[in-house]
């Protein structure tokens, strides 16, 4: 089988879209994916980039802008085979990412995206249109940014999961810890927001929608049948300066038949109790292992862009084109 040119479209070129377009560059040559090619960018600050050369970033900042397009059109009337969906996240609707990942896989397209909307709201109807279609739906960096999660299962041919249990929000995790401090809530949320950690709305991080997206995203991943808008979901509100001190952490938890986001006393010696500031971890309890692990940054710039960066390297090595 020879392999073609793949051709990549980036939709959304704020933090994530630039920084795997930076990531892509850096890595491509020492990945032998000299080949393939990032064919566009489609963002609607931007506008519609065709072949966008290696100082594109520096031109956007500069001011340079392009054509205004709809991203479906776009979407449309590309013949890039991958599109990376960066875009804005919603909780409500999942849009306007769902109606691209739509698109894209309509059209044949491999999709990856970051974005929980889709993957965790509408994530049976595009995986079944995906299917159809005979392409990828990928999503790592939904869940942990480039941090194995869900995808470190893809190593272990025929384990079972049983159950997972995870610190899956940095946010929360840093305001936690602040608590333990001395800091209070507000304080330490305005801390997280500085540094970048919190979601625009940190409704989402304190809540534990952000964590909720994240747990129903392994579960649909696993074949359980739990849903986002019925999910039992507290986030860290009411939980005091004292309780943090003794270990309470937001806990994510799913196995077959039930899920939950919520504070949790976690006991000495749990490993999940010594996941500290912004880092998450994930644990998948297994027929054939017991309990595995992994643990790392859950969000971030280039921590993200790794994600889809692992994305693309998998869909390449199942390329059937
Ligand atoms: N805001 C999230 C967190 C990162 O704090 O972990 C993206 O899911």
């Amino acid at each position: 089988m020879t392999m073609a040119k793949p051709r990549i479209m980036v939709l959304g070129f704020g933090t994530v879209g630039q920084g795997f377009f930076e990531l892509f560059n850096m890595k491509k040559h020492s990945l032998g994916l000299n080949n393939v090619t990032i064919s566009e960018v489609v963002d609607a600050k931007f506008g519609h980039i065709i072949e966008p050369g290696d100082s594109i970033i520096s031109e956007l900042k500069g001011g340079k802008t392009y054509e205004k397009i709809d991203p479906v059109k776009a979407i449309m009337k590309s013949d890039a085979d991958i599109v990376c969906e960066f875009t804005w996240l919603d909780l409500k609707t999942a849009e306007p990412a769902y109606s691209h990942i739509k698109a894209a896989l309509g059209q044949g397209k491999h999709v990856i995206t970051s974005n929980k909307g889709p993957s965790a709201l509408k994530f049976r109807e595009l995986n079944d249109l995906a299917r159809k279609n005979n392409v990828q739906f990928k999503m790592k960096g939904t869940v942990m940014a480039g941090t194995p999660s869900f995808n470190l299962l893809e190593l272990l041919p025929g384990i079972e999961v049983k159950s997972v249990r995870g610190i899956m929000n940095g946010t929360t995790n840093y305001i936690l810890g602040r608590m333990v401090g001395g800091k209070d809530f507000n304080d330490a949320l305005k801390e997280a927001q500085a540094l970048g950690y919190a979601e625009a709305d940190p409704t989402n991080d304190v809540d534990g929608f952000d964590t909720a997206a994240k747990i129903i995203i392994i579960s649909n991943l696993l074949g359980w049948n739990h849903d986002f808008n019925n999910l039992k979901i507290e986030g860290i509100r009411k939980v005091t300066r004292e309780q943090a001190a003794n270990g309470t952490k937001l806990v994510a938890y799913a196995d077959r038949n039930h899920a939950f986001v919520k504070p949790l006393q976690l006991q000495t010696g749990d490993i999940l109790r010594e996941v500290n500031g912004v880092m998450n971890a994930v644990e998948f309890e297994t027929d054939t292992l017991g309990k595995i692990y992994s643990m790392g940054p859950g969000a971030g710039k280039i921590e993200t862009a790794q994600s889809a960066l692992t994305d693309l390297v998998s869909i390449l090595n199942n390329w059937h084109k």
